[in-house]
């Protein structure tokens, strides 16, 4: 289906996920800098929430850095850090605050690892955008799925109550997002790294070989198009 037709379609996916992976083995198959091909794959993400929105996806999550990541070379932490996430956050805030887009970041942002001027911009964006009801798009940035899941024990420890499906859902990162439909992962990797492994549980899972920053609109619908074959069961017979 195309893009029209698509946007049409009565099962798409509430909320897709991307676990943005190649953007180093982009860069050196063209013998340039790590930092190109991140450079390059923020484009790629820029292009990407837009088609998204476009279709009427209501969420969309986006594993940015992981908690894993910081055992990378100090100079490309810093330059994700620094440099990238900095700038994307600057971006959002002026492509986003005056429309119907909420941001969320998932992860420890109080991590002191974390510059306080890059903690500050997010939290303040995210303050700024929590009334809105429109779009829900999640940056996933210093994000364990195992993080995850211990804060929010710890969490309802301190509360005191029993603990079930629900109230551990709404004690996540992701508690005022849709069941995450699908996981779309760039590069060639079958795994999910860390992310999302309660949210996943049901998810489908699409992996490509395409690099995340030769991944463009046509390979988007192609995941989608994958998507709306696939049938969803839940452990219950449906033909
Ligand atoms: C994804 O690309 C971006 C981040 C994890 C921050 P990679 O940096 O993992 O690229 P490869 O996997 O080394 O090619
Ligand atoms: C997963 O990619 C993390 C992000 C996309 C942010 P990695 O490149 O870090 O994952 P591994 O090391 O291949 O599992
Ligand atoms: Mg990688």
């Amino acid at each position: 289906m195309n893009f029209k037709k698509l946007k049409q379609s009565p099962k798409l996916p509430h909320h897709i996920a991307f676990i943005i992976d190649g953007n180093g083995r982009w860069a050196k198959r063209r013998g340039l800098a790590r930092s190109v091909g991140h450079k390059a794959g923020m484009e790629t993400l820029k292009k990407q929430i837009e088609y998204v929105r476009d279709l009427g996806i209501k969420n969309l999550s986006i594993y940015c850095f992981s908690t894993e990541n910081w055992n990378r070379p100090q100079k490309e932490v810093d330059y994700l850090m620094k440099d990238m996430f900095k700038n994307m956050i600057d971006e959002f805030k002026q492509k986003y605050l005056n429309e119907d887009v909420r941001i969320i970041f998932s992860g420890d942002l109080n991590d002191n690892r974390i510059e306080e001027n890059v903690r500050k911009s997010a939290l303040d964006l995210a303050e700024k955008t929590k009334h809105k009801t429109g779009f829900i798009l999640n940056p996933c940035i210093n994000y364990g799925g195992r993080q995850e899941i211990l804060r929010a024990v710890n969490t309802l420890i301190k509360q005191g109550d029993q603990v079930d499906e629900k109230c551990f859902e709404g004690a996540l990162y992701t508690a005022d997002m849709l069941p995450l439909d699908l996981i779309i992962r760039t590069s060639g990797e079958q795994r999910l790294s860390n992310f999302l492994p309660w949210q996943s549980a049901y998810s489908e899972l699409y992996f490509t070989k395409k690099p995340w920053p030769s991944f463009n609109k046509r390979q988007l619908l192609k995941a989608i198009n994958n998507y709306l074959k696939r049938n969803r069961r839940f452990g219950a017979i449906k033909e």
